[in-house]
């Protein structure tokens, strides 16, 4: 039976993920094990930047974003030494188990860490939704309502002034918060990396809009498209319509989680702390049609993760 456990949050952080360590801390607490946070990551674990959690250690964080955990990119982590000096650490403190809250990157190190001998279970956190093995990652729905409600106010103005707004939302190498939050906020195109795209041909529509009517655009792009400005220069040049670029950035990744994301970091905190009892690591949780899952960690980074193509298609279809 397990009884000291670690839990650190790592790579970028995302709303729901004080969700996540509260489940995982009183999850742990109630089973009787004594429970470990570690900040900022693997550095954390590294350094030794590890203190003991107590019920109240969690108390108040439910519905804030960010981590009270820090997080962290830690370099050292990715070499053969930095693991060994997180192995010291975790024998000293008698640490037999890790939750990992993060994305693909710490799952890596996770699974390194389990071979090394630590139990590690990895929970998915990032506004992305890019881990494939899941359905769902802590903060996306979050980040999809800000950038929703940014655009909303991008609308208003663009409306006031007749004019084009192209609007950059984060996703550095997935369209998921680019495609959703395109349909919520009625875009005339959605631009991504999975969806080919031609600039001539979104100035041509929107030119046939305008001729049928149309008096303002809203255009989101994903960031892993990576010029935004620049595209909304050309639309600019191409339809003779005033645009304005705008890059919403890191903004979306604050504020307080939504209830989705605060119920599914909840029940993944759940479950990472009852595969870690049962004794099993090298594991990520995931949500899979509503249910909770868990997969081999090499096997989770080996899936790839599906873009909802057809979501895409209907945005651009009726928008009129
Ligand atoms: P994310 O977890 O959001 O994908 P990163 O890719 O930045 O974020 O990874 C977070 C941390 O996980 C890194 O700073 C590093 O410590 C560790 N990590 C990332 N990739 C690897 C790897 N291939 N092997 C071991 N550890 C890794
Ligand atoms: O992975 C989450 C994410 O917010 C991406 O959407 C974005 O490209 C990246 O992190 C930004 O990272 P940083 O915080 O290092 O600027």
């Amino acid at each position: 039976m397990i009884k000291k456990i670690g839990v650190l949050t790592s790579g970028g952080d995302a709303p729901g993920m004080n969700a996540a360590v509260r489940a995982v801390v009183r999850t742990a607490l109630s089973k009787g094990m004594e429970v470990y946070g570690i900040r900022r990551g693997y550095e954390g674990l590294i350094t030794g930047d590890i203190f003991q959690m107590d019920e109240r250690s969690v108390s108040d964080i439910i519905h804030r974003g960010g981590t009270i955990l820090y997080t962290a990119r830690c370099p050292e982590f990715r070499t053969e030494a930095g693991v060994e000096k997180a192995k010291a650490k975790c024998e000293e403190l008698g640490i037999e188990g890790l939750v990992v809250i993060g994305g693909d990157g710490s799952f890596r190190g996770a699974a390194d860490l389990s071979a090394k001998g630590v139990l590690c279970v990895g929970i998915p956190g990032t506004i992305d939704n890019d881990i494939a093995c899941t359905d769902y990652t802590i903060g996306f729905d979050t980040a999809m309502n800000t950038a929703m409600e940014l655009v909303d106010k991008l609308r208003d103005t663009s409306q006031s002034h007749d004019r084009c707004s192209v609007v950059e939302v984060m996703g550095r190498g997935a369209g998921h918060i680019a495609v959703n939050t395109g349909i919520a906020c009625g875009a005339t195109d959605i631009i991504t990396k999975e969806v080919p795209y031609d600039l001539d041909a979104i100035a041509a529509t929107m030119l046939a809009k305008k001729a049928k009517g149309k008096q303002n655009f809203v255009v989101i792009v994903a960031e892993g498209i990576g010029h935004t400005q620049e595209i909304a220069t050309v639309l600019q040049e191409k339809t003779n319509i005033e645009t304005r670029a705008t890059i919403l950035g890191h903004v979306q990744r604050g504020g307080n989680p939504t209830l989705r994301d605060r119920v599914e970091a909840t029940r993944m905190g759940y479950y990472a702390v009852e595969l870690l009892e049962a004794g099993k690591g090298n594991r990520v949780v995931g949500i899979k049609n509503s249910e909770i899952v868990d997969y081999d960690i090499q096997e989770a980074l080996s899936m790839k993760k599906p873009y909802d193509e057809k979501l895409h298609h209907i945005a651009e279809q009726i928008a009129f």
